[in-house]
């Protein structure tokens, strides 16, 4: 397979065609952003992490029977990905209140949830990624309602796995954000899952262990994302 021109450069990732239709490389940056872009910095060997541990738990979800766009690694920072259309939102699951649920709810951030809670976001960086229901996206045309039907479906689905996985490395999933796209009909998970769209607090002391290391300044950015690979790296 070919690499070819470049599609669109995101602030985490750049897409390229290659020669075969169906196909796209995804190559990761190290390029970090926060606040919808009005943090900017970098993170060194971002990228790398992101892209290995993409792999390793796509590779874990199409074990457990959920359609991914992931094809293989190409290089340390490079996959092979199907083509998807991706759909315009931000599908977040959360387990445990942080973040913007708990500063726009007021509930204490570590606060356990009664149920694992589903979001939409309206993927649009202009608008700060509002927040939707299904019947925003329906009504706007983003997705049909049997699509957010089998969105939301896998989204518990994978809830389910990844809690499971970070539990046995010695992490709490605290919550994660997601993007589907339409590959041939069918809605498959695509995009990434990494410390940078993932919550995850080390169990035991938890010390937090992803983007937030970045978004508040918490230090050890670098070293942190290499320990969440290494913990997964091992069984
Ligand atoms: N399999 C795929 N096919 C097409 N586009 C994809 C695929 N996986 C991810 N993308 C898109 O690639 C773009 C680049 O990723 P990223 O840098 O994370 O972008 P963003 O700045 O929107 O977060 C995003 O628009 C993302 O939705
Ligand atoms: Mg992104």
């Amino acid at each position: 397979m070919k690499k070819g021109e470049m599609l669109y450069e995101g602030k985490a990732k750049k897409v390229f065609k290659t020669d075969e239709a169906d196909t796209y490389i995804i190559e990761y940056k190290d390029d970090a952003t926060a606040f919808n872009a009005k943090k900017k910095g970098t993170i060194k060997g971002k990228g790398v992490v992101n892209n290995k541990m993409s792999a390793i738990i796509f590779e874990l979800l199409k074990e457990k029977g959920i359609p991914t766009h992931f094809i293989g690694l190409l290089s340390d920072s490079q996959q092979a990905v199907k083509a998807v259309e991706i759909i315009p939102m931000e599908v977040v699951i959360r387990n445990v209140a942080a973040g913007s649920f708990s500063k726009r709810l007021g509930v204490e951030e570590g606060t356990i949830l009664n149920t694992a809670v589903f979001e939409l976001y309206y993927k649009n960086d202009a608008y700060d990624d509002p927040l939707i229901n299904d019947y925003h996206a329906t009504a706007l045309g983003f997705a049909t309602a049997a699509e957010i039907e089998s969105i939301k479906k896998l989204a518990f689905q994978i809830n389910d796995v990844l809690v499971e996985f970070f539990k046995q490395h010695g992490m709490r999933l605290i919550d994660f954000k997601i993007e589907f796209g339409r590959f041939h009909d069918e809605v498959i998970l695509a995009d990434e899952i990494s410390p940078d769209t993932c919550r995850l607090w080390e169990i035991g002391t938890e010390r937090k262990m992803d983007k937030d290391r970045f978004r508040r300044d918490l230090g050890n950015v670098e070293e942190t994302y290499q320990e969440v690979l290494a913990k997964i790296e091992t069984n």
